[in-house]
């Protein structure tokens, strides 16, 4: 007897739920919906869509795809992940306090600092791997801790059953962005986070052709919470990149294990380069966070690998400007290998003062591994090392 639905696996669902086949033509594709009304059959009385910025079927059915595969009771799709991240924030009122982990990507640095003031809300970051510090820093008014599953740029990996106690315990909202595990590697509500946001731009959708942000929560008061934020302000994807996001739904699980096999070949490769300094990856039994990664993360660390070289800001620079295959872009999560400079690209939004507090140093270079070969990857690190005159 077939199994019932709930009990699929990650993968199969990710192919099956919310991409049921066309009733009207038997197509194993749904269409894309691009229609922006839909004719009622009477005044005042709604059927299930009735204009597209409050539901539209093709969103939908990512939507039913990303609560299955999350977890949760619902899910929305937004049209960035700083749209669903904003959407999150919007649940405060001014006066509330948000405790923000120190290592954050820049962007949700900038909204907090510099749009979310101006709401009246106030921010504080700290080392969400220190749960005494993160006790000490809780305000009275915080309503809301905002973390990463595996931090960007430093890959810190934070004790997400003991922060989701910690929250429930004091009242407070948990929410994390797991952009960088994805739920092929962790599924944040399956621990008591409150809230999973992800860039659906990175491993969500894979093919660096769309950009996009959701949410899930488990919660049905939540959902609906964040439904009316999200139709009341309209920051919602539209349909073509749902189709494109539910298609690269399709092969997370087979990328990220790909990525995340290469990304553990290319961080020990690194970890023995004399001109290392320091390799940052959670696979590595030397991470700090790595037994944690063990237990949340099934064994698997993910496409994203981060390293200190030897050399300064220009060096730096020289390295990232010289790999062919390691593309020097932002972004991450694709099938195509990036590579970047946190200080002066992701993370440039930081103040300096900032980036030095946390460990953003010149030297820093983060990789975004991709599906390419494990053996041409590493010969093209090894290409820029001798281009920035620190070869072996
Ligand atoms: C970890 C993380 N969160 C959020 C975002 C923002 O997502 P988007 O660019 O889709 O708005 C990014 C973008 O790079 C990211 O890396």
């Amino acid at each position: 007897m077939a199994k019932p639905s709930r009990d699929w696996s990650l993968r199969t669902r990710c192919i099956h739920i919310g991409n049921e086949t066309d009733p009207a033509t038997g197509a194993v594709i749904p269409p894309i919906h691009l229609a922006s009304t839909f004719r009622q059959h009477h005044a005042g009385e709604w059927r299930e869509y009735d204009y597209s910025r409050s539901g539209n079927p093709t969103r939908t059915a990512l939507q039913t795809t990303l609560a299955s595969i999350e977890g949760g009771c619902g899910a929305l799709a937004f049209g960035s992940g700083m749209a669903a991240i904003h959407a999150v924030s919007m649940l405060l009122k001014a006066g509330d306090h948000i405790l923000a982990g120190s290592d954050l990507y820049g962007g949700a640095y900038r909204l907090f600092h510099k749009i979310c003031d101006r709401a009246g809300l106030t921010v504080s970051l700290v080392d969400l791997t220190d749960l005494e510090a993160v006790a000490a820093a809780r305000l009275p008014q915080t309503k809301l801790i905002w973390g990463e599953t595996i931090g960007n740029p430093r890959l810190s990996i934070p004790d997400l059953p003991a922060l989701a106690k910690f929250a429930k315990d004091s009242g407070i909202l948990f929410g994390v962005d797991n952009t960088f595990g994805s739920p092929a590697l962790i599924r944040p509500l399956e621990w008591g986070v409150d809230i999973v946001m992800h860039s659906a731009t990175k491993y969500l959708g894979g093919h660096s052709d769309l950009v996009g942000g959701t949410l899930a929560v488990a919660d049905p008061d939540l959902y609906q919470r964040l439904y009316f934020i999200q139709n009341a302000t309209g920051a919602i994807l539209d349909p073509f990149s749902c189709f494109l996001t539910t298609r690269g739904l399709k092969t997370l699980d087979l990328r990220v294990r790909a990525q995340s096999q290469t990304a553990s070949e290319l961080a020990l490769w690194l970890l023995a380069h004399p001109r290392v300094e320091q390799v940052l990856y959670p696979g590595l039994p030397r991470h700090p966070g790595h037994e944690l990664a063990k237990r949340l993360m099934g064994g698997q660390y993910g496409g994203m690998v981060t390293f200190q070289i030897a050399g300064d800001l220009k060096q730096t620079a020289k390295f990232c400007e010289s790999t062919e295959l390691f593309q020097l872009a932002v972004s991450l999560g694709a099938v195509e290998s990036l590579i970047e400079q946190p200080a002066t690209m992701s993370h440039a939004s930081y103040g300096a003062a900032d980036r030095a507090r946390f460990g953003i140093g010149d030297g820093l270079i983060r990789l975004s591994v991709g599906l390419e070969s494990f053996e041409d990857l590493r010969d093209d690190l090894e290409m820029a090392f001798t281009a920035a005159g620190l070869s072996a």
